[in-house]
């Protein structure tokens, strides 16, 4: 089945809210104030969008990035919030890197590398969207996935981090778990689905995971109920990260031995180690005044902003740093060593 969001879009009836929107690059940095708050450089190289307060430390108590910013990468004029996976890597024959940068989904071509966003009350393809959800609280942050999980079953216990092999933008079909085996012809799309079910007192916790939990049995999708523990039904936010692959895509540029040439920045040559981060920023009460509007995309309680907007708004990079977009560089950021395991050279996927 290939079915694209936009024909999704052409066949919308309306009722209550799921939104989809583009968010243009802010920055390509060594920072991650979720999980090394102050540190500068973090252990590994992130893409971030969102509200331009983006910092390395980003605590509760003194940061508030709707009264901090001054601009917003995402369309909805309201959203400060930040979200940030880890930047993708191609590995030469020679040994050496080049960073593979994003691009705008179907929909939002033009836009400036990041991401595509969606919060949804049901599953993507339910243009009903009727299930009450309680929108995130100022402050509230998450992350979901492990950077060290190096095989499939701990891949597995995130069950909705994947990726797309792209054979035009409208394909959807098939996810897998590890990176796509061999050339994807219009990119390599990474799907981030975050749990939906809140503990309803914490805006974070030690791992910034426990304090939100997966429905108690079925899922999201099947309108699983939440568990006594974690009984608030959130927003399921989703991430659509699109990798330009194209200038990787000839397979005299990929290794002899058929290994996969993509790495992540941490060093995952898998692809198991899929993970995303996310601060709440949303303006006052915008995300849930858009949650109970009746609306399927055209939501007219989103103010939006016009793509030259979201491409004019950047930050600079605080860690200054070779990121390898120009020239090809000998080691990853941070010196962060590629591991090349017996699960990144199996060809799962090649006949
Ligand atoms: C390494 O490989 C890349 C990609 O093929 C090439 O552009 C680059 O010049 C090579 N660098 C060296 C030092 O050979
Ligand atoms: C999930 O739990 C609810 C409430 O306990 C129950 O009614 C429902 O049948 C369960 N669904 C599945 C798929 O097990
Ligand atoms: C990568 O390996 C080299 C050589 O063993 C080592 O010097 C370096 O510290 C490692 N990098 C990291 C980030 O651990």
């Amino acid at each position: 089945m290939h079915l694209t969001y936009l024909s999704i879009l052409a066949l919308v009836t309306s009722s209550h809210a799921l939104i989809r929107f583009g968010c243009s690059q802010l920055v390509v940095d060594r920072l991650d104030p979720l999980v090394e708050p102050g540190n500068a450089p973090s252990a590994h190289l992130h893409q971030i969008i969102g509200g331009n307060s983006f910092v390395p430390d980003m605590s509760p108590a003194t940061h508030d990035p709707p009264a901090m910013s001054t601009c917003t990468t995402c369309q909805p004029a309201d959203d400060f919030s930040n979200y940030w996976t880890a930047s993708l890597y191609f590995r030469a024959r020679n040994g050496t890197y080049k960073r593979v940068t994003q691009k705008g989904n179907s929909g939002f071509e033009g836009q400036n590398g990041g991401m595509t966003v969606y919060y949804m009350q049901n599953q993507l393809a339910d243009y009903l969207q009727k299930a009450k959800v309680k929108a995130f609280q100022p402050g509230f942050r998450m992350l979901i996935g492990a950077p060290t999980a190096s095989t499939k079953a701990e891949a597995d216990k995130f069950p909705q981090l994947t990726y797309t092999c792209l054979q035009d933008p409208g394909t959807r079909f098939p996810e897998t778990k590890e990176f796509p085996r061999k050339p994807c012809p219009a990119g390599i799309m990474v799907n981030l689905r975050f749990p939906t079910c809140w503990n309803g007192k914490d805006i974070d916790s030690p791992d910034h995971m426990a304090h939100m939990s997966y429905p108690a049995n079925g899922t999201f999708e099947s309108q699983g109920p939440c568990p006594s523990s974690h009984p608030v039904r959130m927003p399921q936010l989703m991430y659509e990260v699109i990798y330009e692959t194209a200038p990787f895509n000839d397979a005299s540029l990929w290794p002899e031995d058929g290994t996969q040439p993509f790495v992540y920045s941490f060093g995952d040559t898998t692809g198991y180690g899929n993970h995303g981060d996310y601060i709440f920023g949303w303006k006052d009460d915008a995300l849930q005044t858009i949650m109970d509007e009746e609306c399927y995309v055209g939501c007219t309680s989103m103010k939006t902003q016009i793509m030259d907007a979201m491409n004019a708004c950047s930050v600079g990079r605080k860690v200054v740093e070779d990121i390898g977009d120009e020239d090809w560089i000998p080691a990853l950021p941070g010196h962060v060593n590629a591991t090349w395991t017996t699960a990144s050279k199996t060809n799962v996927f090649r006949a």
